[in-house]
């Protein structure tokens, strides 16, 4: 009852009445609110320092956790939400970076023109694992001529080494697992 962290996570919860239908209450919350203030509270460190900074950025949130992870960061430090998705998504034209994944090939793509030359960029994803995706990120960026700054993950597997792979660009995690 008096738990100030079930308080907190409540005002996060919108329960929305009379849906689907009126008179019913099927699906009666959302908690959009609530995975956002979650996903800030994993980066509120890098928040803080980069919305110190009198520079601004672009923010590349990499399909499919990068979407959930990088908006709230994006929105905190008031930088441009850019996504990096799979392959045919993108409607309008694409450059494209292949990669290699423990389990095979996949490929990462970017809008032309998403991002300006002399951007200062921030790449958010979920999980660093054998640094391929995030490679293939920095990459994309390089080709389009911005300039990584910094890459954020939740969670990164040391043991695979992927942060050999990020060109001496500095990684943020939040935990390591094994
Ligand atoms: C996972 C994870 C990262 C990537 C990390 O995504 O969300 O994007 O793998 O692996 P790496 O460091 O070895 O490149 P996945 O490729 O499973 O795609 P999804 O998010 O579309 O499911």
């Amino acid at each position: 009852g008096d738990d100030p962290r079930v308080h907190d996570i409540k005002t996060k919860i919108r329960v929305i009445p009379n849906f689907p239908k009126p008179g019913e209450t099927l699906l009666p919350v959302s908690i959009y609110n609530l995975l956002a203030h979650i996903c800030s509270l994993c980066f509120d460190d890098v928040t803080a320092e980069l919305s110190g900074s009198t520079e601004s950025f672009v923010l590349l949130g990499i399909e499919a956790r990068g979407f959930i992870f990088g908006p709230p960061i994006a929105l905190a430090i008031g930088a441009k939400f850019v996504p990096l998705r799979k392959p045919r998504k993108l409607p309008g034209e694409v450059i494209s970076e292949e990669y290699v994944l423990e389990y095979g090939r996949d490929c990462l793509e970017m809008h032309v023109g998403a991002v300006e030359p002399g951007e200062r960029a921030l790449v958010v994803d979920d999980l660093v694992a054998t640094g391929g995706t995030l490679c293939a990120a920095m990459n994309l960026l390089e080709r389009a001529g911005a300039e990584v700054v910094e890459c954020a993950c939740v969670i990164e597997l040391p043991d695979l080494k992927g942060r050999e792979r990020l060109k001496g660009k500095p990684l943020y995690i939040l935990v390591e697992a094994h």
